[in-house]
This record gives structure tokens, C-alpha cells and sequence, in this order.
């Protein structure tokens, strides 16, 4: 018997104006996967990514969250179709974002920076908020931090925050937008520990990434994007070591060489 997936996009699409930048997106999560979303830049994949919770509204197909359609009750799309903001936030409750830029707020303290959606969003008393807040805090390794302010922190320690504030809501899903790549080199690894933990606790995930080695261990589903479209999806050991497509080899080969190159030769 097949479960019930936590999120399922069915011919999804999405355009600006005339320029259509998401087109017939198929995809289904179950419950504890995680899915990286590669491909070049202006490939559609932050897009998709912010449809999926609808901080983007969709204007073709059907997107699915725990069995219930997001943003729309009917079969027409556009703007004068939407549901009621209440309707689409009771829709997407069980999922929450990571931001590429952190998103934090600089005039609030790392606590309150966690317990702001959970005060503003979900209308809990202060002391339950402060609860969650120091758990998530703790769970990324940050409840010394509690008291500072994003500005005293290193961007490892602000994205960790930006995870925490995510992980506060207690979602059954989260994306995550290229979570490293407004990093320095050598504060990814912290972020990369700290995604994977969550992912040990069976976390479900998808995530826009460049890191593909960590793609490579840690997904379930790989999807490579292109103009738009789904080029390539499956398991992350059949699309690295055996792309079906020009395409994704040529997308992966800086990465295979950068990884295969041996020291010593690449200073030569
Ligand atoms: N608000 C917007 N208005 C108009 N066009 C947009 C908007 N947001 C994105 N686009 C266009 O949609 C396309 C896909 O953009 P998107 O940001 O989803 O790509 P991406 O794959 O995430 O790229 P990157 O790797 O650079 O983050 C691009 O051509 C982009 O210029
Ligand atoms: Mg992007």
C-alpha cells in the first residue's frame, strides 16, 4: 500500500508575464525523504521551491500538501482564483523555509529572531514561544547564543538560527534555498552538520543546493532542472555516476573534475 506523500506537485507551472519559468513540474515527496533540486542559475529552482509553500502562487497544475490543494479549491488558477490568505496558511502549516540571505532580523536577539513566528504566526503565549525557541536552539547547537544578536554572529551561526527559526514551527517539511551558498567555504561544513542531523531524525526535506557531494549522500531524489523543466530526477547514485542526459554531464563535470583533481596537479 503506497503512503499518502507529504507533497506532490502535479504539473505544475508558473510564468512572469510572458516568460513561462516553470513548466509541467512533476514531483512526490513521502514522508522522511529528501530531494535536492539542482541546475544552472535562472533554471526555475528557487521558483519551484517558493511554490511549494506558496510564497509564489502557481498559475498552472495542482499542488499538494498532506492530501489538501495549496492555493487554489478549484480548477481555475490566477489571482481572482486564490483562497483566503487564512485558507492558504492553514494549507501550508506543516511546511517552513530556509532562506539563501538568512532573512534575520538585526534588532531582535537570536531568541527572539526564533520566537517570531511562533508569537506573530502561531499566536502562542510568550513562555511556550521562549519553550520552543531554546529547544530549537538547542537542536542547532546555538542555546549559548540565545541572548546575542545576528550581527555578533558568524554566518554559519546565522543560517543555524535561520534553521532553528524553521525547525521552532515543528514542520513536517522544509525547504531550503541553497542554505550554504552565502557562506565562506569554511563555515558550510557547520550548516551541511546541521542539515544533516536533521535529516537522521528523519526530517523531510527539499532543497535547492550546489553542494553536490552532500546532494549525492544525503537525497533520496535528485532533480536536475533546466529552462524551467525536469530534465533528469532519480536516485542521486544513478544520475552522478550515470547521467541520461548531455545536459547533466556537462552541468556536473566542473564538479567532477574539481573533485577528482589531485592537489599536486591542479597547482601545475
Ligand atoms: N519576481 C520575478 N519576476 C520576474 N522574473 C522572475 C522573478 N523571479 C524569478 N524570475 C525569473 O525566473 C527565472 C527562474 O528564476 P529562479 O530564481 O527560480 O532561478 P534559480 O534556478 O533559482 O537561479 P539561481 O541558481 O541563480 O538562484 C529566471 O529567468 C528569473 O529571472
Ligand atoms: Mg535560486
Amino acid at each position: 500500500m503506497s503512503t499518502l506523500a507529504l507533497l506532490e506537485l502535479r504539473g505544475v507551472g508558473k510564468s512572469y508575464g510572458s516568460h513561462r519559468v516553470l513548466s509541467d513540474f512533476n514531483l512526490k515527496v513521502q514522508p522522511g525523504e529528501i530531494v535536492s533540486l539542482i541546475g544552472p542559475s535562472g533554471s526555475g529552482k528557487t521558483t519551484a521551491l517558493r511554490c511549494m509553500n506558496f510564497l509564489e502562487a502557481y498559475d498552472e497544475g495542482e499542488i499538494w500538501i498532506d492530501g489538501q490543494l495549496l492555493g487554489y479549491s478549484g480548477p481555475e488558477r490566477g489571482p481572482a482564483h486564490q483562497d483566503s490568505d487564512a485558507a492558504i496558511a492553514e494549507v501550508r502549516r506543516p511546511v517552513s523555509m530556509v532562506f539563501q540571505q538568512f532573512n534575520l532580523w538585526p534588532h531582535m536577539s537570536v531568541r527572539e529572531n526564533v520566537m517570531a513566528p511562533l508569537v506573530l504566526g502561531k499566536r502562542l503565549g510568550k513562555y511556550e514561544a521562549r519553550r520552543l525557541a531554546d529547544d530549537a536552539l538547542a537542536r542547532v547547537g546555538l542555546a549559548a547564543k540565545a541572548e546575542s544578536y545576528p550581527s555578533r554572529l558568524s554566518g554559519g551561526q546565522q543560517q543555524r538560527v535561520g534553521i532553528a527559526r524553521a525547525l521552532a514551527v515543528k514542520p513536517r517539511l522544509m525547504l531550503l534555498d541553497e542554505p550554504t551558498s552565502a557562506l565562506d567555504p569554511e563555515l558550510v561544513e557547520e550548516v551541511l552538520q546541521v542539515i544533516r542531523g536533521l535529516a537522521m531524525d528523519g526530517m523531510t526535506m527539499v532543497m535547492v543546493t550546489h553542494e553536490m557531494s552532500f546532494a549525492a549522500q544525503i537525497s533520496n531524489q535528485v532533480i536536475f532542472m533546466e529552462a524551467g523543466s525536469i530534465v533528469e530526477a532519480g536516485a542521486p547514485g544513478c544520475l552522478f555516476n550515470n547521467p541520461g542526459t548531455g545536459r547533466l554531464a556537462q552541468f556536473l563535470k566542473p564538479w567532477f573534475n574539481r573533485s577528482l583533481t589531485p592537489r599536486a596537479e591542479a597547482r601545475q
